[in-house]
């Protein structure tokens, strides 16, 4: 399928809020991917697209009436969708948005209301929400709106936050008489802090988008109807590297959420070295001597 027959079929409305932000884009023509397949499929709680390049996924969370509450089945898609972009070789970058409201307004409260300890226990419920965090490719996160709970965790397992400056962020389990079930206790702290995230989880209260970008849970502030727009930038200009180093940047960057200083030093010092077994930073390396841009092979 062509890239214009692909961007014809897209559904209006999502056409519609992801336009400007692909216009942003460099205009090539993008050959038929295995992610073109993505954008025509009926799905039920998510729309996705991809840039005029094609070189970036673009994942719109998409249940309105229930400002994107997350549940199990908006997941299993989102998984879906993600694992489709990251395995496809024309994919460089992904990035994930909600709706102007909401980028997601916590985990489904009414789907996990009344369910149990012991199948909660045996299900391993909420396991499967990390699976984001395995992608290779990098993912922006492009957050209008609230992002609570399981939203603002949504949100930290990208590979970094992008919001607009209606975004709302907060941890507020503890008014529902529970606490942060994915990562809201342990990716916030290393995002900002103990003193701020204790703040955050305890008070229930909300951050603004500029509260959350001066405690450095997010990256930069735009306006908000042109964040999709500048975190698709970032993901053309992200996709414009070799995948394989782009991959490792990612991957050392990470590790240090991980590991202690000596070792992510270690590992970060070996991965650099391997980088010379790429024909990447063999050609960067000589693009540059040469004055010219670098044509990625990503071998
Ligand atoms: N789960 C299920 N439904 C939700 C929801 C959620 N997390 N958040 C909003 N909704 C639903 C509302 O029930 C409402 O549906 P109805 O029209 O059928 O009543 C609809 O979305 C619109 O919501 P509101 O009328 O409440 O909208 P508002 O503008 O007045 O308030 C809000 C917006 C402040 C975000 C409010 O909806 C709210 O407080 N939502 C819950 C936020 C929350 O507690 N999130 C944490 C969930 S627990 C969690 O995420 C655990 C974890 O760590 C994984």
């Amino acid at each position: 399928m062509t890239h214009a027959a692909v961007r014809a079929a897209r559904p209006a409305t999502a056409r519609a809020s992801v336009l400007s932000a692909i216009r942003r884009g460099n205009a090539t023509t993008a050959s038929a991917s295995p992610s073109s397949a993505l954008t025509t499929r009926s799905w039920e709680y998510i729309k996705v697209s991809l840039s005029e390049t094609g070189k970036v996924g673009i994942v719109q969370l998409n249940r309105p009436k229930a400002l994107n509450a997350l549940c199990s089945g908006l997941f299993h898609e989102l998984n879906d969708a993600i694992r489709t972009l990251d395995n496809d070789p024309a994919v460089g970058a992904v990035v994930l948005t909600g709706l102007p409201k909401a980028f997601a307004a916590g985990a489904d409260i009414k789907e996990m209301a009344n369910t149990h300890f012991v199948d909660n226990y045996k299900s391993n419920f909420l396991g499967h929400w990390t699976e984001i965090t395995q992608a290779r490719k990098p993912v922006i996160a492009a957050v209008q709106g609230f992002a609570l709970g399981g939203g603002c965790e949504l949100a930290m397992m990208c590979d970094l936050i992008y919001a607009g400056d209606n975004a709302k962020f907060g941890q507020p389990e503890i008014k529902l008489g529970t606490i942060p079930g994915a990562g809201g206790s342990q990716r916030l702290v290393k995002a900002v802090g103990k003193s701020k995230a204790m703040e955050l989880v305890l008070s229930g209260n909300m951050w603004s988008a500029e509260e959350a970008e001066r405690a450095g849970l997010v990256a930069r502030v735009f306006p908000a109807d042109t964040v999709v727009a500048e975190a698709v930038k970032l993901g053309e200009q992200i996709a414009s590297y070799s995948q394989v180093a782009t991959q490792m940047c990612k991957e050392a960057v990470n590790k240090s959420f991980e590991l202690s200083l000596a070792e992510g030093l270690h590992f970060e010092r070996r991965l650099f070295q391997a980088t010379f077994a790429t024909k990447d930073q063999k050609e960067g390396m000589k693009a540059f001597a040469e004055k010219r841009a670098a044509q990625w092979t990503n071998e």
